[in-house]
């Protein structure tokens, strides 16, 4: 008889997306003639821009002809793009970071569950809380994590690093030392981020203790203050103790396109044996690379008028997250994120937990946030804003909150 991976059955139900849409369901069932505005979900609404749309009809055109057909691509991504990566997310910022430490995926999520797999099962992570579901559910599935506590909603070998408005929602280094640290900035979901100096303090600290830093930088295009690092390579020492996520989601629109990269520096060793090493045969094994049409339109991200058009989509977002946070602050809500990130992070009014304010949200606002609750303990008492709409129907969602 065969016998399931029961690290599964450990997983708590992914009561969290799926309540806030039952919810809304519901509500408009019921309520016909109050449509819903969402600003729950971190899906970018705004169309490819035109670089991108051209550099994918040119490819296509190309897997149309026997003499530009290509077939598997190279598992860890073509050269014209890791090239493009290197030296432009990294060599022009100063950061040592080589072509070939640049592993292409699909995407930040895959590469975010996934890499845990080159760790011993016995590792301890920890985690920012709140956090990224992603990083701990994989873990658990993994069988990293020990047992749950409903009540308090934590596992037993996970080391959680709480964010709350008395460390500006910035973690502090764990009294347990890790072996792994996740760590996300600008964060997901309180829009937080962290200067230079701290995340330095983080390098040193994995470097001292032998612990590995996985660094998600999922959302590095909206950073707009200058001490806050666009990667952790700008660190020092960061290449002994550092690997680094990106996605093109959310910097390129590209949540349907798919496209994403790892970054694992050759220094990168335990007891001699490279991250590195353990990444590439994964890759080589399980993965046979993004497509060309993709990776193509990858490329166009960093052309000229790539560049141009996507700082304006940026911009686009950004303008939407400074109407949310002036709206809201401006009605007396405390509210923080929204400066480097395109999440606004609202602490509830009267104290109210994150779902009743939820549900008050939805029945006088008909307005839709993520309860902050469901990314960790620490979220309790706060919502997710995304600055990801429409800008229509981020000023009217702003004007239903503040007239509620
Ligand atoms: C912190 C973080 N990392 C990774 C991802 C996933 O990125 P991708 O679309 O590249 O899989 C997200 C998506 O919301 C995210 O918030």
């Amino acid at each position: 008889m065969f016998k399931v991976n029961d690290n599964y059955l450990k997983l708590p139900g992914s009561y969290l997306f799926s309540t806030v849409a039952k919810k809304q369901r519901a509500f408009e069932a019921a309520n016909p003639d109050k449509p819903v505005i969402r600003l729950s979900i971190g899906d970018v609404t705004q169309p490819l821009a035109p670089a991108i749309v051209e550099a994918l009809h040119r490819a296509v055109d190309e897997m149309g002809n026997p003499e530009t057909f290509r077939g598997y691509a190279p598992d860890l991504g073509y050269e014209f793009l890791r090239n493009a990566i290197a030296q432009n997310d990294y060599q022009a910022l100063g950061c040592h970071i080589a072509p070939d430490e640049i592993f292409v995926s699909d995407g930040a999520k895959c590469d975010s569950g996934n890499i845990q797999e080159i760790f011993s099962v016995d590792n301890k992570i920890a985690v920012c809380d709140p956090v990224y579901p992603v990083y701990i559910d994989t873990n658990v599935m993994a069988g990293r994590t020990g047992t749950y506590d409903v009540t308090h909603g934590t596992w037993s070998d996970v080391i959680y690093m709480p964010c709350h408005a008395g460390n500006n929602f910035a973690p502090e280094l764990p009294q347990e030392t890790p072996d792994i640290i996740y760590l996300c900035f600008p964060n997901n979901p309180t829009g937080a981020t962290i200067t230079k100096a701290q995340l330095q303090e983080w390098v040193d600290y994995a470097n001292r203790t032998g612990a590995v830093i996985i660094y998600d930088a999922a959302y590095e295009a909206y950073i707009s203050e200058a001490d806050v690092p666009h990667t952790i390579f700008a660190c020092e020492g960061a290449r002994t103790c550092a690997m680094e996520l990106r996605s093109f989601s959310k910097n390129a629109g590209f949540t349907g396109v798919r496209l994403g990269f790892t970054v694992i520096p050759k220094e990168l060793k335990c007891k001699g044996v490279t991250l590195h090493s353990l990444w590439a045969r994964r890759h080589g094994t399980k993965y046979n690379g993004a497509p060309y049409i993709v990776q193509k339109a990858g490329e166009a991200v960093y052309s000229a008028e790539g560049k141009i058009q996507l700082a304006a989509q940026v911009n686009y977002y950004m303008e939407n997250a400074r109407i949310i946070k002036d709206g809201l602050e401006g009605a007396g809500y405390e509210v923080s994120g929204g400066v480097n990130a395109p999440y606004i992070w609202l602490k509830t009014p009267h104290n109210m937990t994150s779902w009743e304010f939820f549900d008050y949200l939805l029945e006088r606002a008909n307005v839709v946030g993520t309860p902050g609750s469901g990314f960790g303990p620490s979220g309790e008492g706060y919502l997710r804003l995304t600055a990801f709409g429409t800008r229509e129907s981020t000023v009217a969602a702003v004007e239903r909150i503040k007239h509620m």
